[in-house]
């Protein structure tokens, strides 16, 4: 019959063994800080054998600072028993034969035989760990990085979208001034008008790109106290001509005493003339089948001013819904898909939002869509001045 082993007598005689098969460097050093002991796992991570190490300060497998302050810890703990390592363990760095420095982290724990103690150290090489820390740090600022480049692009992207209707309109009226002048018979006052709206379209021009360069510089927008009716009115020469070209009729309904609203009227009359854009490119596609009017409306609700454009185009399909807000999704062929995202992030920077609504859940005719927006009465800073002329603060 074999010889039965106690699972204690077996551990005596296969410890080393298992201490040698173990992946962490293990090592034992007395209370002088003088190594007794290390398995096979040190000998590879460190590039000594044991017989190199044993007998030796601990303090050969650390680069400075540690060096000089090891066997200050040690006092140190064996006097108040206290330490920041013992039965806790840290990240500190080691150093190879060869001397080269590398992450470890250290578990300690104290072994008592007798009156004196013992000090047990695991060792785990963290290279591998921090390499692929670094490298994750490294992929988080790439990505940053091209997230900054998608901003750039979006910027370009919406400064285009809001530069292309007053260059388009000024290209418009500027052929319509030479046709008339190439006239013999040209009529000054129809020249002097296009050449007056010429010049607004340039000055609304200027107006975007002084609001963008704000926004690069991160200053504010350029808010006052507004009557928004009168701003809509105020459309009427940028959008009307718009929609007469395409045989749609522009239709204001504007309620009446309406409370001012603090807001930045060249941003805000943008986002009425992305919605409108939109409407009649919508009401084009069905070739105005179910009718050939766009409804400005305003009115009062709760949360403050309402601004609505209501078309009788496509409405917006199932699943174009969730899309229709995103930068560059758009349906059109020559679209770019911005002017929705460039309104919803002035709206928002108004405190107010934008949405839509299929007409038929909004009590309008069956077809076409209704997008809205609402602004908020009560966004007053509270250094603003009312004695200033249309209230700017600054
Ligand atoms: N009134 C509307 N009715 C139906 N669909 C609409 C309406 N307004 C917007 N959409 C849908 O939302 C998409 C995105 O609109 P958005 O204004 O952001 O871009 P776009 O009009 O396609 O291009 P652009 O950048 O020139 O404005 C449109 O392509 C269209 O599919
Ligand atoms: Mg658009």
């Amino acid at each position: 019959m074999a010889h039965e082993q106690t699972p204690q007598s077996w551990l005596r005689d296969n410890a080393l063994n298992i201490l040698d098969s173990v992946v962490d460097a293990i090592l034992a050093i007395d209370d002088q800080g003088i190594i007794q002991y290390v398995n096979a796992a040190t000998e590879r991570l460190f590039l000594y054998s044991s017989a190199d190490l044993v007998g030796q300060p601990l303090t050969l497998l650390m680069p400075e600072p540690y060096r000089s302050q090891h066997q200050q810890f040690v006092d140190n703990f064996l006097n108040t028993r206290s330490a920041k390592i013992i039965g806790i363990g840290r990240e500190l760095t080691a150093i190879t034969r060869d001397g080269m420095e590398f992450p470890i982290y250290l578990a300690v724990n104290e072994i008592k035989t007798g009156d004196r103690s013992y000090f047990a150290g695991i060792v785990r090489d963290l290279t591998e760990q921090k390499q692929n820390q670094e490298a994750l740090l490294e992929q988080r600022e790439r990505l940053a990085h091209v997230g900054r480049l998608s901003t750039m692009g979006e910027m370009t992207a919406s400064i285009a979208h809001e530069i292309n209707q007053p260059l388009t309109a000024i290209s418009a009226y500027s052929q319509a001034c030479m046709k008339l002048l190439e006239k013999d018979s040209s009529d000054v006052t129809r020249v002097l008008d296009g050449l007056r709206k010429l010049n607004e379209q340039s000055l609304r021009a200027g107006a975007v790109i002084e609001r963008i360069q704000r926004f690069v510089r991160h200053e504010g927008s350029e808010k006052k106290l507004i009557d928004l009716n009168e701003l809509m009115r105020d459309l009427v020469h940028l959008a009307a001509a718009d929609a007469r070209l395409h045989s749609v009729d522009l239709h204001f309904e504007l309620e009446n005493d309406l409370p001012d609203v603090y807001c930045d009227p060249v941003q805000i009359q943008q986002v009425a003339l992305n919605l409108i854009r939109n409407a009649i490119d919508a009401m084009l596609e069905v070739n105005c089948a179910y009718g050939a009017d766009v409804i400005l409306r305003t009115l009062l609700c709760d949360e403050g001013v309402e601004v609505a454009v209501v078309d009788l185009g496509t409405g917006v399909t199932e699943d174009n819904e969730a899309l229709v807000f995103s930068p560059f999704h758009t349906t059109k062929a020559e679209g770019m898909g911005m002017g929705l995202s460039i309104c919803r992030s002035i709206v928002r920077h108004h405190g107010g939002d934008l949405h839509f609504e299929n007409n038929a859940g909004r009590g309008e005719a069956a077809h076409g869509c209704t997008f809205y927006f609402r602004l908020p009465i009560e966004e007053l800073p509270e250094d603003f001045d009312e004695s200033v002329p249309g209230g700017a603060v600054e």
